[in-house]
C-alpha cells in the first residue's frame, strides 16, 4: 500500500515508517521543516512537505494515498485546546481526502485518562470533558460513514525505548533535578507500557487489516506498579527512592505529576486478536534496567 504517515519524523512516527517499509509498504512522511524531511528521507521514506495546520494540503496528500497513519501532534502543553482543534480539523480533512475509498485511516490516541482505578478495555469510551482532544476519537470514527476505513489506537501514556523523550525520560530528568526517584503514594498505582517496535507492528497490522471502526490498545504490559517505575529509576541512577506526599506532587513532579499518581492499567486482550498481535521487545523495566535512559 501506499501509505501517508503524518508525525513520520516523530518517535512512534519514524519506528511506524521503519515497520511499513519493510513490509513492502510504499510510505509518503509528511514533513514541516528541511530537518524532519531530512530524517524521514534518511529513514528511506518519500517526502511530502506540508503541515498538519494546512487541511486542504491534507486533503489532497490522502487523496494520492492508499490509506494515512496520523501520528502529527502538536504537544505544546500550554496551547491544549488549540493542538486538539488543529488535530480534530485535520482528521476530517484527511477523511474527507479518503472518503468513499474504503481505505483506512489510523489515528493516534491515549489509554490515559478513558477510567481510572480499574483497568479499561478497548471498548471503554473516554470521558470527552477530561481532555479537548477525546472527541477526536469519536469524529475519526464517524468517518466510516463517509466509506472509510477508520481505525483508532490508545497508545500507553509511555511508548518506550531507546530514543524515548516521553514521559519515563521526563520522569528521569525530574528524579535527576530532585535527586531523588519519587512516586505517589504507596506507589501502587500502575501504568501501562508498550515498546516503541511493538506499537509500530500493531500500527502496520491495523493499517492492513483492522476492521472499520476498530479501537486498539497499543499497551504490552497492562500496569507496572509505579513505585516499579521509580525504582528502576533509582537504581538507573544510582539515587534514593522515596513516596512523594500527595500534596508536593505537583511542587515535585510538575506537570507529570499527576499523570505518573493515576492508577491507569489497560488491557489489550481484544487487539490481540488482530492477527495475533504479539509483542516481543523489552518489557519497561527491562528497557529501564538497559541503561539508554540514564546516559
Ligand atoms: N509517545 C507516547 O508515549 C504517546 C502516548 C500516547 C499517545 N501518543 C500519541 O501518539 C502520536 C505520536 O506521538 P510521538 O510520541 O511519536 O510524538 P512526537 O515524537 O512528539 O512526534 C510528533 C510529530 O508530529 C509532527 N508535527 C507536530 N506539529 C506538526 C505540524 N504543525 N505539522 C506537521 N507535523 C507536525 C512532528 O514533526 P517535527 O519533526 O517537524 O517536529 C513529529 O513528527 C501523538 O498523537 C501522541 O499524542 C504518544
Amino acid at each position: 500500500m501506499r501509505i501517508l504517515v503524518t508525525g513520520a519524523s516523530g518517535w512512534i512516527g519514524s519506528a511506524a515508517v521503519t515497520e511499513l517499509l519493510a513490509a513492502g509498504h510504499q510510505v509518503v512522511g509528511l514533513a514541516r521543516s528541511d530537518a524532519s524531511a531530512a530524517r524521514i528521507a534518511a529513514l528511506g521514506a518519500d517526502v511530502r512537505r506540508g503541515d498538519i495546520d494546512d487541511t486542504d494540503g491534507l486533503r489532497a496528500a490522502a487523496a494520492d494515498s492508499e490509506g494515512v497513519v496520523h501520528l502529527g501532534y502538536n504537544h505544546d502543553f500550554s496551547r491544549m485546546a488549540e493542538a486538539a482543534a488543529t488535530d480534530r480539523a485535520a482528521i476530517e480533512a484527511l477523511g474527507a481526502g479518503l472518503a468513499g475509498t474504503g481505505h483506512p485511516l489510523l489515528i493516534a490516541a491515549g489509554t490515559l485518562g478513558v477510567a481510572f482505578g480499574r483497568v479499561i478495555t478497548e471498548s471503554d469510551i473516554p470521558d470527552a470533558t477530561l481532555h479537548p482532544r477525546t472527541a477526536n476519537a469519536t469524529v475519526a470514527l464517524s468517518l466510516a460513514d463517509t466509506g472509510v476505513r477508520p481505525i483508532v489506537v490508545r497508545f500507553a501514556p509511555t511508548v518506550h525505548g531507546a530514543g524515548d523523550h516521553g514521559f519515563i525520560s521526563t520522569l528521569v530528568q525530574v528524579a535527576k533535578t530532585k535527586n531523588l526517584s519519587g512516586y505517589a503514594g504507596d506507589g501502587a498505582n500502575r501504568w501501562p507500557a508498550v515498546h516503541v517496535r511493538d506499537a509500530a507492528t500493531l500500527i502496520r497490522l491495523a493499517v492492513e487489516d483492522a476492521p472499520a471502526g476498530s479501537v486498539l490498545h497499543a499497551a504490552a504490559e497492562e500496569g507496572i506498579p509505579a513505585r516499579r517505575i521509580a525504582e528502576a529509576i533509582g537504581n538507573g541512577l544510582n539515587l534514593p527512592v522515596a513516596p512523594i506526599p500527595a500534596t508536593d506532587l505537583d511542587e515535585h513532579f510538575g506537570w507529570i505529576g499527576r499523570f505518573f499518581a493515576a492508577d491507569a492499567p489497560a488491557s489489550s486482550e481484544a487487539t490481540r486478536t488482530l492477527r495475533g498481535w504479539k509483542p516481543t521487545h523489552p518489557t519497561l523495566l527491562d528497557d529501564l534496567t538497559a541503561g539508554h535512559y540514564f546516559h
